[in-house]
């Protein structure tokens, strides 16, 4: 039945491909394309004919990378239930005791309330019409269960076994790096790709699992150490290098995750993560071996140095060589997919279009943010690092990545992402924060309605 959809899916995309490829030159052209006059209208007149030869070749190539970058995206746990369902049980924690696992079990409020997402899409018409109705449980754990059996709870797979029990359950990058549009209910509606989840509660989901042992024995500590640091994070962030620093708090006792960033608009910009520890297929082995518990290899030999990475330097996670391995021959078309997410467009009147026009010259000129954010990528072509002084804050975060250093991070897409904050740990409670503290460490002077047309103009990105 889903291998049924999942080809009509595929099957369309084919069909709308094919439509793009043959629209009209105008409607595919890009208005402000670079270039000499000649080489555009080239690119017009190949634009409305199928390509042939090895040009139809990329275009095949491309459009399979997409569809399969797409699945793995959304779809491919690595193996990874071998780890938070066989090895953590956390499968457990959800369906309670009364559906074959533990404790009272997670129902779809609760479900809802940490963040996770249902995409709508994979709801059979009955059943939308049965929630529309207020016919379903959404107190009954059961009912998580049956979502997860759909397929339709986003990042999250459930594995049953022939009974119908759920036996296990692994992660996507759609956990993090996904939400929904709400078009159906809060929480329920289209998936959104590359959006960051700042709902998703990581920490207070992992804090379920029957089984913390993996952590207590990695970090050296307790259990109820590990559940206060995992209940530190918050809605929205994630430490991703807590396995390999143990760094689970900061200096001043604050707690130590990151903000999820999202994993749209990443074409053309070249480090990526907080602190710039790679590129895109160098941070997604990272994360599906080390962070997901995937099976595969990761290798970074950056990891061996003791004093920086205490646990990773021991547990030689630097150099992960998982078998079977599952990610390696994922991370192309994974790779492929990301860069294809565009950063979303903010909705209309959700910003002043003028003050924005104003806001814009100021970024550009008086407020020099142009000079690292550089448009249209706002970050910089080339090594788009800063040491922690030349923006004013500290180096804790930047100490915990090979670079010590953070990196410019991308702006378009920034209204999408306000949820829990900006800099990588949330520290500016909103965009206004932001601006007072450039034009403090900056001493931009802004006049009061310089700083409110800045703001207008990055949400307007
Ligand atoms: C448990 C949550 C979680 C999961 C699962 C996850 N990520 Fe992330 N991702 C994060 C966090 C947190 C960061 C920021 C890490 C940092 O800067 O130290 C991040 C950073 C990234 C970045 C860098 C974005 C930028 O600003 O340059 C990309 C790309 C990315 N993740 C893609 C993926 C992919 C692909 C997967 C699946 C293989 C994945 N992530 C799985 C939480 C997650
Ligand atoms: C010296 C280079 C530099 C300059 C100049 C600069 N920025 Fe940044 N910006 C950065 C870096 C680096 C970060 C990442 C900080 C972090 O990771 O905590 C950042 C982060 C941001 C963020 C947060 C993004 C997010 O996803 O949370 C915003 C918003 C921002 N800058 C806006 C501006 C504006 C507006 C100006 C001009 C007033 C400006 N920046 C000037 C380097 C710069």
């Amino acid at each position: 039945m889903r291998t049924k959809t999942i080809l009509r899916v595929l099957g369309l995309s084919a069909l709308l491909f094919t439509l793009f490829m043959r629209a009209p030159a105008g409607v595919t052209a890009q208005p402000n394309s670079p270039g000499p006059a000649g080489g555009e209208k080239k690119a017009k007149e190949s634009a409305t004919r199928r390509p042939s030869g090895f040009d139809g070749v990329i275009s095949s190539n491309s459009q399979r990378m997409i569809e399969q970058g797409r699945q793995i995206f959304r779809f491919d746990t690595f193996g990874s239930e071998a780890f938070w369902g066989d090895t953590l049980q956390l499968h457990k924690a959800i369906a309670g005791e009364k559906n074959g696992g533990v404790g009272g079990g997670v129902s779809p409020k609760t479900a809802l309330s940490v963040g996770l997402k249902v995409d709508a899409d994979a709801l059979p018409a009955s059943l939308k019409q049965q929630l529309k109705e207020g016919k379903v449980n959404l107190d009954d754990p059961a009912t998580t269960l049956a979502l997860l059996k759909l397929n339709s709870v986003v990042g999250v797979t459930g594995y049953f076994d022939q009974q119908g029990n759920i036996r296990s359950m692994g992660i996507q990058c759609a956990f993090c790096h996904s939400t929904v549009d709400d078009s159906f209910a809060p929480g329920i509606g289209k998936r959104l790709d590359g959006w960051a989840a700042r709902d998703l509660n990581v920490g207070v989901i992992v804090s379920l699992a029957p089984n913390l042992k993996p952590f207590t024995d990695l970090l050296g500590v307790d259990v109820a150490t590990v559940k206060k640091v995992l209940n530190s994070w918050g809605p929205g962030r994630y430490d991703a290098e807590l396995d390999k620093d143990g760094k689970a708090f900061r200096p001043d006792g604050k707690q130590s995750g990151t903000l999820i960033p999202p994993a749209f608009g990443l074409a053309g910009v070249n480090l990526h993560t907080w602190t710039g520890f790679g590129s895109v297929p160098y941070w997604n082995a990272y994360v599906g071996v080390t962070q997901m518990h995937g099976s595969g290899t990761f290798f970074d030999a950056r990891f061996n140095d003791k004093d920086q990475f205490q646990v990773a330097a021991k547990s030689g996670s630097g150099n992960t060589r998982g078998k079977p391995d599952l990610v390696t021959s994922k991370l192309a078309a994974l790779h492929f997919y990301q860069l294809a997410i565009p950063a979303p467009k903010p909705p209309a009147g959700s910003f002043d279009t003028e003050a924005s026009t104003r806001g814009k010259e100021i970024f550009n000129a008086k407020a020099q943010c142009a000079t690292c954010h550089v448009p249209p990528l706002f970050t910089e072509p080339g090594n788009n690092l800063h040491a922690p002084g030349e923006i004013g804050i500290d180096s804790f975060q930047a100490d915990r990545s090979p670079t010590h250093m953070y990196r410019t991070s991308p702006l378009a897409g920034l209204w999408s992402h306000q949820k829990g904050g900006f800099y990588h740990d949330g520290r500016f409670a909103n965009l206004a924060e932001v601006i007072n503290h450039y034009d403090s460490v900056r001493g931009l002077k802004l006049t009061e309605q310089e700083k409110h047309d800045l703001i207008e103009y990055l949400k307007s990105l």
